[in-house]
């Protein structure tokens, strides 16, 4: 374990427990890492109904995997990519990224978000179903479909979006317009021409698939 992991001074409490224990045993595996440490963002078994954290689990493997690398490297790099998982992914193991891409892609998905919704917001997820499904061709917007599946359920390295949470699905859109992750260039030129309308129907229609 590297001792830069202490830059996380938000979880420090917490990690001095962690590595306290873990020099006991040869080595904790993905389960115990999941429950010890990614919990307390990511919520049990990767489902988090918060806003400020994706959910993990049922997600693409091989996405998955790509992501711990890519915040390893610091090819993500917005801020609360910096802020949050540049000390996680550098604190862990070579090896602890695929058993934790592998763990996480198994575990059941968070169910879809479907609270009632108002007539205003019946009429967004509408048009964000629209969106999803067919894109905006004039603006050179492709069908979300297309790469995410018909059900946003994600197809080999695309990812999973049906049950995030808006809040982190229209953050990283964001991201995508500002080319903060660099194996996003096929979403930089689909993110570009969003507006902000959009980008809340698309959310909001997503989150409760
Ligand atoms: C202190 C809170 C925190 C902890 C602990 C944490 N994460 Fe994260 N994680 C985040 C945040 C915030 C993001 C979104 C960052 C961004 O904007 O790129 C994230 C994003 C991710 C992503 C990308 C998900 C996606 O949909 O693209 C993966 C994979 C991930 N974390 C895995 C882990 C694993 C595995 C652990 C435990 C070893 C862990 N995280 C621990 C806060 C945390
Ligand atoms: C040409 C294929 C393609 C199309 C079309 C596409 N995506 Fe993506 N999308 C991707 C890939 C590939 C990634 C992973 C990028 C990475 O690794 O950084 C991704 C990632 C994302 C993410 C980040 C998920 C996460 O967990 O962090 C969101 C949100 C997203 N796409 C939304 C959309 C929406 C909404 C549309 C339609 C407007 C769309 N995508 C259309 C290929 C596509």
């Amino acid at each position: 374990m590297k001792k830069h992991f202490l830059s996380l001074g938000l979880m420090a409490c917490s990690w001095f427990g962690f590595t306290a224990a873990a020099q006991s045993v040869p080595g904790p595996d993905a389960p115990a890492l999941a429950r010890q440490v990614c919990v307390t963002c990511h919520g049990p078994g990767g489902r988090t109904d918060s806003g400020q954290f994706p959910s993990l689990a049922g997600q693409s493997e091989a996405y998955l995997l790509a992501q711990l690398k890519a915040y390893r490297d610091h090819s993500r790099a917005n801020l609360n990519a910096q802020r949050f998982m540049w000390g996680v992914a550098s604190w862990l193991e070579e090896a602890d990224l695929p058993k934790l891409a592998a763990y996480y892609a198994a575990q059941p998905p968070a169910p879809a978000r479907a609270t009632p919704r108002s007539a205003d917001q019946q009429a967004a997820y509408e048009r964000g179903q629209t969106l999803y499904r067919a894109g905006e061709p004039a603006r050179g917007v492709l069908a979300c479909a297309a790469c995410h599946g018909a059900q946003a359920q994600g197809l080999g390295a695309i990812p999973r979006l049906a049950g995030q949470n808006a809040r982190y699905l229209a953050q990283q859109l964001g991201v995508f317009k500002g080319h903060d992750r660099a194996d996003g260039a096929a979403m930089g030129g689909e993110a570009g021409p969003l507006t902000p309308e959009q980008v809340h129907d698309l959310a909001l229609y997503l989150q409760a698939q």
